[in-house]
């Protein structure tokens, strides 16, 4: 990309979070250092919390004053990210090394040290973290397009129906579209809660809570609808979002999220939690050109190429554009093509997806076939169910 270097910090991206004697030199040099990207430093977990929910973060470097393993504010880092977390510790400290073992950090250093063998430490927890990453729990795939139309409700919607009445997942399809979500509707279901009632109920969040607020499509498929009225969008926060993605992985096998068409707080959360981010892309030259530049702002937030899947929809559409023209313009491989079918209008007014209402339909073999090589290797039992559903299309 040609404004690579100018725009982009490169480096692992970090929060430092805590206090202990020594850490503000060692933070003045991280934050010089080529390596590290420092997105911010806040004296109690609670102050940094929309940077550690949001950041986008690699690793949280935690300092502690206490000679013993300050369990409160690792649980609370924990509530807002998955990054790995380096204790830092001054002082007598032989308790908290014997406690670090158990609990979920990756490192524990003793300061002073070398800003050398920080940076190192930092480097391996951040790629320990990320090859580790698909294992923690239920899978997040995200839907996204910079474009309205595009099909981002339609495919979440029936790729959802797919992984669970097809593949057997115990599936939620979560509708981030905060304000104008339809994904519901699109499923002809009328739930009475929201994402909305969720966050705004009290108390901790838990998977117990969270079936709660889910409603059912005969699919198999449970359904976080957005919000009713679109004023409400605004009190899903960043925090909220991460903690519910959190504990969605925790009860799901697989997570669908069906977006709005912008790079907001919200959406920034999910990216930080998306093991597979399926990016739409039509036909067309203003959609190619919005997805070219969101490839460019989704390098910029440091996230993983590897996991971004460009799936073209509508690709059988006669319109003078042929996929090897949208792979040379988005410099990016299509992996799914997915063709434009009658069924599909048709099944969106009926309030049934068509992988379900019309099987037979291209359409809906092309995301029987994507939900399968989407999904984690499957026993044996859904293999069966797989074989029967692409066989009877
Ligand atoms: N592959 C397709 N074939 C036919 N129609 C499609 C296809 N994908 C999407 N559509 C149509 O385009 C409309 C917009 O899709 P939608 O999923 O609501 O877009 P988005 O959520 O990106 O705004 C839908 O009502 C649907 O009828
Ligand atoms: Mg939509």
């Amino acid at each position: 990309m040609s404004t690579e270097g100018q725009t982009m910090r490169e480096g692992t991206r970090i929060f430092v979070t805590g206090s202990c004697e020594g850490l503000e030199q060692l933070t003045e040099a991280l934050d010089r250092h080529p390596e590290i990207q420092l997105v911010g430093r806040s004296q109690t977990v609670r102050e940094g919390a929309s940077a550690l929910a949001g950041g986008h973060l690699q690793a949280v470097l935690h300092a502690t004053r206490a000679s013993e393993l300050p369990e409160d504010d690792l649980a609370s880092i924990r509530e807002y990210t998955r990054a790995p977390i380096i204790l830092l510790a001054s002082g007598e400290a032989s308790l908290l090394l014997d406690a670090a073992l158990e609990a979920d950090v990756a490192d524990v250093m003793l300061l002073p040290q070398l800003p050398e063998n920080v940076v190192f430490a930092v480097r391996k927890a951040s790629h320990n973290g990320r090859t580790g990453h698909a294992g923690a729990g239920g899978r997040v795939l995200t839907v996204f397009s910079p474009k309205g139309g595009t099909g981002k409700t339609v495919m979440s919607t029936n790729l959802a129906t797919a992984f669970a009445k097809h593949g057997g997942k115990k599936t939620l399809l979560l509708d981030l579209d905060l304000q104008f979500g339809d994904a519901a509707i699109m499923l002809g279901i009328e739930p009475d809660k929201t994402i909305y009632d969720l966050v705004v109920a009290p108390g901790e969040l838990d998977p117990e809570k969270l079936a709660g607020y889910t409603t059912r499509h005969s699919s198999g498929v449970d359904v976080l609808p957005a919000p009713v009225r679109p004023e409400d969008a605004e009190l899903v926060t960043e925090a909220k979002l991460s903690r519910l993605l959190e504990v969605a992985k925790e009860s799901y096998e697989m997570i669908v999220v069906d977006t709005s068409p912008f790079f907001h707080g919200p959406m920034l959360a999910t990216l930080d939690r998306t093991d597979e981010l399926l990016l739409l892309c039509g036909l067309d030259v203003p959609t190619i050109k919005n997805v070219r530049l969101s490839l460019q702002t989704l390098e910029l937030l440091s996230f993983p190429t590897e996991r971004i899947r460009v799936v073209l929809n509508r690709a059988n559409t006669n319109v003078g554009m042929k996929r090897g023209e949208v792979e040379a313009a988005l410099e990016q491989r299509v992996r799914f093509e997915i063709p434009s079918d009658r069924a599909v209008p048709l099944a969106v007014n009926r309030g049934n997806p068509a992988v379900v209402s019309d099987p037979k339909a291209d359409f809906s073999r092309a995301v029987r076939e994507m939900a399968k090589s989407l999904q984690p290797a499957a026993p044996a039992q859904a293999k069966k169910r797989w074989r029967g559903a692409l066989a009877k299309a």
